[in-house]
């Protein structure tokens, strides 16, 4: 990859949707089915997660970034499959995760930044080079010889959405990503996130976080249950959540 050829997604330019197929979807880990023939086939812009814990968010995006293969049936991300093809799936697709500890190797910033690029075939000082530029994008242009772990739990996901972005995705997906982040923290990071013309699907059980998006998909047992605007199922959501008593045994 040269450096012309990353694009810039730091432009506030119209977000190019992503189209996410899934064909009769079958999914085992460890004898439990978590997917069961699901089907599926939407464009995301800025898509949230919605669902239960044990719903299958986690799961739903692993399968997107092709991280874990379907026991049977297709997913394909602008029709190329993401668990055969890694190459272009680490460059298309960005994934942060929860917990930003899983998602950070390194004992600096700049390498933690430069080795996804230069294992995609940049140079060391083109990877340097666009590392830099990422850091002044997102306002932190003195980090790149931080040590990851002397930075603070937001200034870890901070970097982890950083690493994320760094060859130029063009589909981030977010599991539970700000979780237990204090407000300014996450407000600024949404903020950097809704100038991004990335398309975005971010698991979330934020009320107020997943309202900001253009649309839902509503994830229940293994299966979709809906999609829509968050104006249409967000008020069904907060009516099942609620309507549930939990037994000790079902937490
Ligand atoms: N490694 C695993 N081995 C066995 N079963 C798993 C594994 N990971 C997840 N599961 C099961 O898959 C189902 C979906 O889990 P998943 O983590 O996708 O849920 P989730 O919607 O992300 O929940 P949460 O809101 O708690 O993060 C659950 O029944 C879970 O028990
Ligand atoms: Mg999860």
């Amino acid at each position: 990859m040269s450096r012309s050829e990353t694009p810039d997604r730091f432009l506030e330019a119209e977000i190019t949707p992503a189209r996410i197929r899934f064909e009769d979807v079958s999914l085992k880990l460890e004898d439990r089915v978590v997917f069961d023939g699901l089907s599926l086939d939407v464009d995301v812009s800025r898509t949230g997660l919605v669902g239960r814990n044990g719903a299958g968010k986690s799961q739903f995006l692993r399968l997107v970034a092709g991280l874990v293969k379907p026991d049977s049936g297709n997913v394909t991300v602008n029709g190329f499959d993401p668990a055969a093809d890694r190459k272009r799936a680490t460059t298309e697709i960005g994934f942060v995760f929860q917990n930003p500890e899983h998602g950070l190797l390194f004992p600096t910033v700049l390498e933690e930044l430069t080795f996804g690029l230069k294992a995609h075939g940049m140079g060391k000082r083109e990877a340097e080079a666009q590392a830099h530029r990422i850091l002044a994008r997102f306002g932190v242009p003195g980090w790149p010889d931080r040590l990851v772990h002397s930075l603070s739990q937001g200034q870890k996901h901070l970097l982890c959405l950083m690493v994320a972005l760094a060859p130029g995705p063009g589909l981030l997906l977010l599991d539970e990503a700000f979780a237990g982040l204090d407000l300014p923290t996450e407000t600024s990071l949404h903020r950097m996130l809704s100038r991004l013309s990335v398309a975005q699907i971010a698991a979330s059980h934020d009320l107020a976080a997943l309202a900001r998006n253009d649309s839902l998909i509503w994830i229940d047992a293994g299966t979709v249950r809906t999609t829509g605007t968050p104006e249409q199922i967000l008020p069904a959501y907060r009516d099942a959540m609620e309507g549930r008593i939990l037994p000790p045994d079902a937490l």
